[in-house]
């Protein structure tokens, strides 16, 4: 039997390459562009028929994506793909799990059953589940989830002297409990209130009893860095030593990473789900396994 092919789109080439190497699988040729009126163009070089296809395409600025995105598992499929499997080292759209306000779209049913439609399996890090608690409450087909704690406590490991974790707000307990546990480092949770995306509040941290140990913010995402601002301003009224930022997902809307850096944080660390200049930390080895296990 043929082995698996593995393409990326662009954005994500470094990943696909990374896993088609993991693998043992061929890398496959395809182009994809725009048209000048800006619809999107698509093209399978290396035929995936009778091939078992892994797509590999990270969602950050899915609006620009999603359509490529689309166009490329389907058309695997439409050429005689025998499955089709998404790798999605940064899901997006999964925040707006319900209808806050009357009139809004949930649009984490919407795009997910819109993806769900031409995929065999997906696998992704750390999606960011709240009031949705498992990714099968939103794919039919079987999904895998990949934590990257194990990952950013290694990091912490080596890199950070006496840390202290903290995570911004109760929904981060999950992932900053569990880098403790793996860090054996000590660790508290704030409470965050968020008035919209660009304003949020959070509670003076208790941090007597841990001056003198590095703060180390854990949080899934790190979009416009307000929740990291506003804990490193809370920290450094406190006396604590400049916090470093560690985003599972780095999306750093407009100037977020230069406002991370002037608002007084040591450091900003992220891992390699999204492409950008401060990951640190690999996931890749982990995204491999799980691949490995859903086409066992
Ligand atoms: C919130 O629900 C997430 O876990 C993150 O705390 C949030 O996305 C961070 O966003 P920002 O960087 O815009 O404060």
């Amino acid at each position: 039997m043929a082995r698996p092919l593995v393409y990326a789109t662009p954005h994500s080439r470094a990943a696909g390459e990374h896993l088609a190497r993991s693998l043992g699988a061929e890398f496959g040729r395809l182009a994809v562009r725009r048209f000048p009126d800006g619809e999107s163009y698509v093209r399978l070089h290396t035929p995936p028929k009778d091939r078992d296809v892994i797509v590999v395409a990270s969602l950050d600025d899915p609006d620009d994506k999603l359509i490529p995105l689309i166009l490329l598992l389907s058309t695997a499929r439409e050429l005689g793909a025998r499955q089709v499997g998404l790798v999605a080292p940064y899901l997006c759209y999964m925040r707006q799990d319900r209808r806050f306000h009357e009139g809004e779209a949930v649009s984490v049913r919407v795009m997910h059953a819109l993806i769900g439609r031409y995929i065999d399996w997906i696998a992704t890090v750390d999606p960011h589940l709240h009031r949705i608690h498992n990714l099968a409450e939103v794919y039919r087909v079987p999904a895998k989830v990949v934590h990257a704690a194990p990952a950013v406590a290694g990091w912490i490991a080596s890199n950070v002297d006496k840390p202290l974790l903290i995570g911004p707000d109760e929904e981060s307990e999950q992932w900053v409990s569990e880098v403790a546990q793996w860090a054996d480092a000590p660790w508290v949770v704030l409470d965050k209130v968020r008035h919209d995306a660009r304003n949020v509040e959070v509670s003076v941290p208790e941090t007597e009893k841990h001056q003198g140990r590095r703060p180390v913010l854990v949080d899934d995402i790190i979009s416009t860095g307000r929740t990291m601002i506003e804990t490193t301003y809370h920290l450094r009224a406190a006396g604590m030593l400049p916090p470093i930022c560690i985003g599972v997902h780095g999306l750093f809307a407009g100037e977020a990473i230069l406002d991370l850096y002037h608002a007084g944080v040591e450091e900003v660390v992220t891992c390699d789900t999204v492409p950008h200049p401060s990951n640190r930390i690999a996931v890749a080895e982990l995204l491999a396994e799980a691949v490995r296990e859903l086409t066992a």
